[in-house]
């Protein structure tokens, strides 16, 4: 039978009212036991107690490496990716607030057509099929003149390589009139239900991409409790304000400059955790604090 002493004796003990006889709640002692025993928890020191980047195996070494290399690469494309969408939205190579305004807030001096044949698409017609279709775009865009002025082959012959169902890509369908009239709009930017569609993949994806690199990370020894905290926190406190500032753009162009801090608060802790991470399981000498 097992001894009521020494069920009291491990360190929880809660006090129920001030001045009454302490409480052990046997459900919790066990659990905390447990994670004694684990190793979890120990007086004044850390989940990962005897363990640090630099004296962990080799294989999980390896396993932290290999992940952290995928997930990098993985940023690369994903900054590339940035660069060619959003970053050709105004025409010319490179990020820069007009990009992130015609992106969520539109460019509403024109249409959404005119201004992708002015920006990324501008590659994939002639100038003058692209005046063209311009140009049939301002007398209104009807399905009269859409065959008349051949705009209907400018589309097959420079577009639907893409924009169809067939190419698979997931593009709007070009072969359809209908689909061509909705972009022939005034540009208000990216739509409520696009937004909400990225927004909740980014949500998902990016805080489970840095909860690893941050778990990693926090293994590191010769980083400060306070720059380890900041640096974790940081990715989830950008994203929010990347995000946000989204849909705040869609509203109102002047949160544009939000969207760039958000991004590129994002991208230095990214790089903090990812550099010291390596350096630590690679470079560093045996360490076991
Ligand atoms: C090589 C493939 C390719 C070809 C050819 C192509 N596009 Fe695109 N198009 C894309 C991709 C990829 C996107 C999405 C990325 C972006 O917006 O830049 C896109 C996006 C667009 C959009 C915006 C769609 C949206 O939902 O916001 C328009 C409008 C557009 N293209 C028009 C055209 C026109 C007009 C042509 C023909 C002159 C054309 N594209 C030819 C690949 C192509």
């Amino acid at each position: 039978m097992v001894d009521v002493a020494q069920l009291v004796e491990p360190r929880l003990v809660m006090p129920v009212v001030a001045g009454s006889s302490p409480v052990v709640h046997p459900i919790c002692i066990a659990h905390i036991e447990e994670l004694y025993c684990l190793g979890y928890i120990d007086e004044g020191s850390s989940m990962f107690k005897d363990y640090n980047l630099t004296n962990i195996s080799i294989p999980l070494k390896v396993l932290f490496t290999s992940y952290l290399c995928v997930v990098g690469i993985g940023y690369i494309m994903a900054t590339a990716q940035i660069l060619f969408t959003h970053g050709m939205a105004d025409g010319k190579f490179g990020l820069s607030i007009d990009d992130i305004v015609y992106s969520y807030y539109g460019n509403r001096s024109g249409t959404v057509l005119e201004n992708k044949l002015d920006g990324s698409m501008k590659e994939n017609a002639s100038d003058a099929d692209r005046l063209a279709i311009i140009k049939w775009v301002h007398v209104g865009a009807d399905e009269v003149s859409f065959k008349q002025r051949g705009i209907n082959t400018i589309f097959e012959n420079n577009c639907l390589a893409c924009h169809s169902t067939e190419a698979g890509m997931g593009l709007p369908d070009f072969s359809h009139f209908e689909t061509i009239k909705n972009y022939a709009q005034v540009d208000t930017g990216a739509s409520f239900s696009s937004l909400t569609r990225v927004s909740h993949i980014h949500l998902f994806g990016i805080s489970f991409i840095f909860f690893f690199v941050g778990l990693i990370f926090v293994m590191a020894t010769h980083v400060s409790t306070l720059l380890k905290s900041l640096a974790v926190s940081m990715p989830f406190v950008s994203q929010l304000m990347d995000i946000s500032s989204w849909w705040l753009t869609k509203l109102d162009p002047m949160f544009a400059w939000v969207v760039i801090i958000g991004g590129t608060g994002m991208g230095i802790a990214f790089a903090f955790m990812w550099v010291v991470s390596i350096y630590e399981m690679w470079l560093m000498p045996h360490d076991d604090g």
